[in-house]
């Protein structure tokens, strides 16, 4: 059995920037339903259409499509633990993840719910860049894009902005976030997994905290 983990937390609490890490130090799968949905909206078909329309928006994707995308990643993914990033966000998401777990024999360490004021997360969003290569992720406030203009882990020098990074798509999201997805804080609570942390910290104190809890 190997370390498998959920990362909770509003839009900017920095999920993807901790699941990076964690890919990196120690050799996880990072399995973000949104930059499968990101890969997914390229496609020019209808559902990749139909799939934008609604990211753009700030709105939850149906829950059968992503469930059906995590289902995918974890038969051809499988490493040295998953981390869940921005999945499940639904009850249903919840219990589908549940029944997948047990199928392969797996079950979560933790659910760690990064808790970050929402004044904040407006600042994170609308000032984050992504490297157009590898997806690192930078903030031109608090993580800028080195002074080279090329991307710490790749080299690349080419960034760029997400679509639904704007103050109307973020409310959006962010009702989504209290309506659909914090009921979740309850359901792992009451299961006995859930560790809260202060994501409010610098990126390394964050990590520091997130270590506490794996290890
Ligand atoms: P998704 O891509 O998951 O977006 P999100 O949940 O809104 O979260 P973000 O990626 O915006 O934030 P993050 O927590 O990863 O923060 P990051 O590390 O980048 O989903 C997008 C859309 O896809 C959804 O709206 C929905 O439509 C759809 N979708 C996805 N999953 C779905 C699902 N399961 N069901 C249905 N629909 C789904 O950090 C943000 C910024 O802050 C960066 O600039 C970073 O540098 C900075 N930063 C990070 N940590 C810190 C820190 N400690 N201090 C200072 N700055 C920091
Ligand atoms: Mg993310």
């Amino acid at each position: 059995m190997t370390t498998n983990i959920i990362l909770l937390g509003p839009p900017g609490a920095g999920k993807g920037t901790q699941a990076r890490r964690l890919v990196d130090e120690r050799g996880m799968t990072q399995l973000s339903t949104g930059d499968m949905l990101r890969e997914a909206r390229t496609s020019d078909t209808e559902m990749g259409h139909r799939v934008a329309e609604v990211m753009d928006r700030g709105e939850l994707v149906t829950d059968d499509i992503v469930i059906g995308l995590i289902e995918e990643h974890m038969e051809k993914d499988r490493t040295n633990g998953f981390i869940f990033d921005g999945f499940p966000r639904t009850l249903a998401q919840a219990d589908a993840l549940a029944r997948l777990l047990e199928k392969h024999g797996e079950r979560l360490a933790a659910v760690v719910e990064m808790q970050v004021d929402d004044d904040v997360l407006v600042k994170r969003i609308t000032l984050r860049a992504t490297c157009a290569e590898c997806g690192a992720v930078y903030n031109d406030e608090m993580r800028p894009i080195p002074s080279d203009g090329k991307c710490e882990t790749c080299g690349s020098t080419e960034f760029k902005r997400r679509e639904d990074d704007n103050e109307e798509s973020l409310k959006q999201r962010l009702l989504e976030y209290y309506k659909k997805t914090s009921p979740l804080i309850g359901y792992y609570y009451a299961n006995g997994q859930l560790k809260r942390i202060d994501g409010l910290g610098e990126i390394d104190e964050v990590a520091e905290e997130i270590d506490k809890v794996l290890d």
